[in-house]
């Protein structure tokens, strides 16, 4: 087997705190093992543009603790265009990349398997997506920060909702799935949460919180992701038929900024090693994730496709807990 001479690293998707530690990840051991690195900047878009640098130990240097991505992102709906996807592998060859480290979601994964259909180059994904919707790990980059940026937001929230009396739904991301609002609602304590993965009920909810003013409560939080409801409506709805004052806080994207966790730099160190030691080795095609704390490597052409399940178990618990 000949030996690895050139990769590339790239962030195609939306950013995530943690992105940063796994890019220094990725560069310091390859270049460790003798093995260049190119950064491609602005994600599939900055590939077919040649938007490429060469990337140094010392281009890493003071960004393990910094959110967001240096290399920056962009989405890129040209890039589902094969003419398009041709301009960006003339450029990955005209450089010589024999391998590329992809550190983002779900997207990135799927471009990932089209890279390699098409190319025949191995491609390695890191997970990080705030919204933790990878399967083959069990966290991704990202989440662990998102959630605790969350959660502190919501205890401030707590603090003014006790105060006035008054019920606040925040709305926290998550288009596709509930990960983050029910990691969120459980250690938060939200009195409910709305996941897209369950359908809500309105009625039950009045009901709930009708029993909770009965028992005394005071102040409410309702937990809602992005892609469970229309937040505004059911702030309406309560408004209308509750005998308590209302508010909306939409935490949007300062979820997806901020310094990153220890959890997910530890996953991102962990991660990003592994990713370019496997293709250095010869393994390419894979999502490095960790489970049960243990590195796993899963091939992307059987997993691209699956859903990440949610576990309801969490919900009853977080449910009962609200009580
Ligand atoms: O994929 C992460 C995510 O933050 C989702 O939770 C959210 O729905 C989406 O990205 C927002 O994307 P954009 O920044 O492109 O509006």
């Amino acid at each position: 087997m000949a030996k690895l001479k050139t990769i590339a690293v790239i962030t195609p998707g939306g950013d995530a705190p943690g992105m940063n530690t796994a890019i220094r990840a990725v560069v310091r051991t390859a270049i460790f093992h003798g093995v260049k690195v190119w950064g491609i900047k602005e994600g599939w878009w900055g590939l077919m543009h040649d938007n490429l640098v060469e990337l140094a130990t010392k281009d890493v240097s003071g960004i393990i603790n910094r959110g967001g991505t240096i290399l920056h992102s962009r989405r890129c709906p040209e890039f589902k265009d094969k003419a398009n996807r041709r301009l960006a592998y003339q450029n990955l060859r005209a450089k010589g990349i024999e391998g590329i480290v992809a550190i983002g979601g779900d997207g990135s994964m799927r471009a990932s398997q089209i890279i390699m259909k098409e190319t025949g180059l191995p491609v390695n994904v890191i997970p990080a997506t705030i919204d933790n919707d990878i399967p083959g790990t069990d966290y991704t980059i990202g989440f662990d920060t998102a959630v605790n940026t969350a959660v502190e937001a919501i205890d401030k929230i707590r603090d003014t909702a006790t105060s006035h009396q008054r019920l606040f739904v925040v709305e926290v991301m998550g288009r596709h799935n509930g990960f983050i609002a029910l990691d969120v609602a459980l250690v938060a304590g939200a009195e409910a949460c709305f996941i897209p993965e369950v359908k809500h009920n309105i009625n039950q909810l009045v009901k709930l919180i009708k029993a909770g003013h009965e028992r005394g409560k005071k102040s409410f939080i309702i937990i809602v992701a992005e892609g469970a409801a229309d937040s505004h409506k059911i702030v309406a709805e309560l408004q209308r038929r509750l005998n308590i004052e209302v508010r909306l806080t939409i935490l949007g994207h300062m979820q997806r900024g901020g310094v990153p966790t220890a959890l997910s730099r530890e996953l991102a160190c962990k991660l990003g090693a592994t990713a370019v030691e496997l293709m250095i080795k010869g393994g390419g095609g894979y999502l490095i994730g960790a489970i049960s704390d243990k590195i796993c490597c899963s091939p992307i052409n059987k997993i691209y496709k699956a859903k990440k399940q949610i576990d309801l178990e969490q919900l009853r618990i977080a449910n009962m807990l609200a009580t």
